[in-house]
């Protein structure tokens, strides 16, 4: 794209440049990416925001340009009057590649220290040190393309929900706990000392206010603050797209958002996504594992143990699940292999005890690591019960359900990554539907909420509520696109003795509720709509239609995974005089801590 530079600087810029330029006076403005002397000529690469160009400086045109040319070093700023001429040797891998400037006129607008790494997208720098100098980072051609497809993801996002009717309002950073469930950054108040404002793990109470005030479609690309462990999809301050409407219901949701995540794989990808399948919850953990499955391969876990207990095997008969999954064409793996997975199996991360394989050599010729407890009718009813073909291996754990569940899924991812079955460039949406509205939490003995204190129940679960609070179904799903937790919500409720039923089974004194979400409580006494929502993680979405696994690639100045910006060195320590203005006073810090 052309653009219009009106100041002196520059006429075009890096990555414009033709042949049908060709003849034309051009002024260049850029960095010096690198610059070949070659005795009688000196060549600089000049690089700004839109590409390179190749710049020509020539000792018989003018020998003393010339000299000041060889004197540019490295990530200089420089401005270049030339000439555009067809180049000698074309390359076809630049877009520039046709041609290169004769240079009449340099300037040097400013120099440059040695940077502590090659900028170009091969770069000898790690990432420590290029966080550390990540302005330097974020010249290379790599990553600004990986901001450009944010920025471009926003754009699309905000047109989309625009044409939807919906509203972009902003909330306050400045706010009270909110209730996503990790803990709070919190921030001291100079002008009320002693308290505290909390930073929002989500703008969830706000977007609902904002339906008892009757913005019916609201969205907003929102910052969100989380004091949590980090991991390669989460980071501490990181962005959604946050959306609630009122007057619908959970397919109103899907429906719209559906319509929203096509759009966006369109438009950034130009790939068409057919109608999203959906999933229960209990159907996701039974068949995958986990509640956000990778679909784009099959692989489902298959329960054996009805068929595997009472031969004697001890493992076997003492747990309460036996499952296994069929790897295709794998019968033929050796015994390194094999013990490779075992390891992998038995990595703390994991935690099975052991592995347990069957290989489908052949019609009845069948070898396993249990042979000596089942024959090989045994083992082929396994192996016909799991939809294994000859030429297959069965991989089998057991254990207490949930946890050989947990184990199992992990293992299938594994095995999908070996065999190369998780295309990055395949897109598998899934909607996962029915999550159980509250989990049994040992420690504290008590329910906690799976997604917030705010989502409603399946009205035909309602009356279970008191009960068999356990089996209660909540109005909430999760968008998981290539075993990605993309974005979450909720049909809410706005029933204000419903939702102090809630938060009595969550064991919220009435005092303690009154205090946390009075403000939310007593709005929905002035005629609250029903209403729901959902919030994408925006950086997820980047990571995925970008293709990496890492959302820190995706935000221009990220934390490192011990929450600290290497670059600005934060978190540090405030001095005395601001700890006293805040009346804070520090407890005296171990060492060690
Ligand atoms: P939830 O907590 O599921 O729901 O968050 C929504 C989405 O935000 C993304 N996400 C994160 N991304 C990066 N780093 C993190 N630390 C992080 N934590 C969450 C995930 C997740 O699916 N208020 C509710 C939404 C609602 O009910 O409408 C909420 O925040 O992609």
């Amino acid at each position: 794209m052309a653009l219009n530079f009106t100041s002196m600087h520059r006429s075009h810029h890096c990555g414009e440049l033709r042949i049908e330029n060709a003849g034309q006076e051009v002024i260049l403005s850029g960095w010096v990416q690198r610059s070949r002397d070659l005795g009688g000529m000196t060549f600089v690469d000049l690089r700004d925001r839109y590409g390179i160009t190749q710049i020509v400086f020539n000792m018989e045109d003018d020998a003393e340009l010339c000299g000041k040319a060889r004197k540019l070093g490295r990530e200089f700023v420089v401005k270049i009057t030339g000439k555009v001429n067809e180049r000698q040797s074309k390359n076809p891998k630049m877009a520039t590649g046709d041609i290169e400037i004769s240079a009449t006129k340099l300037e040097v607008l400013n120099g440059s220290i040695t940077p502590p790494f090659t900028i170009e997208n091969e770069t000898d720098g790690g990432e420590e040190l290029r966080m550390q100098y990540r302005y330097l980072d974020l010249r290379r051609p790599v990553v600004q393309d990986k901001l450009i497809l944010r920025h471009k993801l926003a754009k699309a996002t905000r047109d989309y929900l625009d044409g939807q009717g919906f509203l972009e309002v902003e909330t306050p950073y400045l706010i009270k706990s909110t209730p996503e469930g990790a803990r709070d950054f919190v921030v001291p108040s100079r002008m009320n000392p002693g308290e505290f404002y909390a930073l929002p793990q989500s703008p969830q109470t706000f977007k609902q206010l904002l339906m008892v005030a009757g913005y019916d479609r609201y969205f907003q690309i929102v910052r969100c603050f989380r004091d949590e462990d980090l991991r390669a999809d989460r980071q501490p301050e990181f962005t959604q797209i946050d959306c609630e409407m009122a007057f619908v219901e959970q397919e109103d949701i899907l429906n719209t958002f559906e319509g929203l995540t096509r759009y966006l794989v369109k438009e950034l990808r130009g790939v068409e996504l057919p109608e999203f399948p959906r999933m229960d919850y209990a159907d996701a953990m039974r068949l995958y594992g986990s509640d956000k499955p990778d679909t784009r391969f099959g692989m489902e876990i298959q329960d054996l143990t009805a068929l595997a207990q009472g031969k004697g095997f001890k493992v076997f008969d003492s747990a309460e699940a036996v499952l296994g999954i069929v790897v295709k064409g794998a019968a033929e793996y050796s015994r390194k292999q094999l013990d490779a997975l075992t390891d992998w199996v038995k990595r703390p991360q994991i935690g099975a005890k052991g592995l347990v394989y069957v290989k489908y050599q052949d019609e009845h010729i069948l070898k396993s690591s249990v042979d000596k407890f089942f024959d090989t009718e045994d083992l082929e009813g396994w192996c016909k019960h799991m939809g294994a073909k000859p030429g297959d291996l069965a991989l089998v754990l057991s254990g207490d359900l949930n946890a050989t569940r947990k184990q199992i899924g992990e293992l299938r991812l594994h095995m999908g990554d070996q065999l190369e079955l998780r295309d990055p460039n395949v897109y598998s949406p899934l909607w996962v539907v029915d999550f159980p509205m509250m989990e049994w939490d040992e420690d504290s003995e008590r329910f906690h909420a799976m997604h917030h204190p705010f989502t409603s129940p399946k009205p035909e679960d309602e009356a279970k509520l008191m009960t068999d609070t356990a089996s209660v179904r909540a109005n909430a799903y999760d968008l998981v696109i290539n075993g990605v937790e993309i974005g979450g919500g909720s049909i809410r409720i706005h029933d204000k003795a419903l939702q102090a039923k809630v938060f009595d089974l969550l064991k919220f004194t009435p005092e303690e509720a009154q205090a946390q979400f009075g403000f939310l409580m007593n709005a929905f006494e002035y005629g609250a709509p029903p209403h729901g929502g959902i919030a994408f993680g925006f950086d997820r979405l980047c990571s995925l239609l970008g293709g990496s696994d890492s959302i820190r690639d995706y935000i221009a100045f990220p934390k490192n995974n011990a929450g600290r910006d290497v670059m600005i060195d934060a978190p540090a320590p405030i001095d005395e005089e601001q700890l006293e203005e805040l009346a804070i006073a520090l407890r005296e810090i171990p060492k060690s801590e």
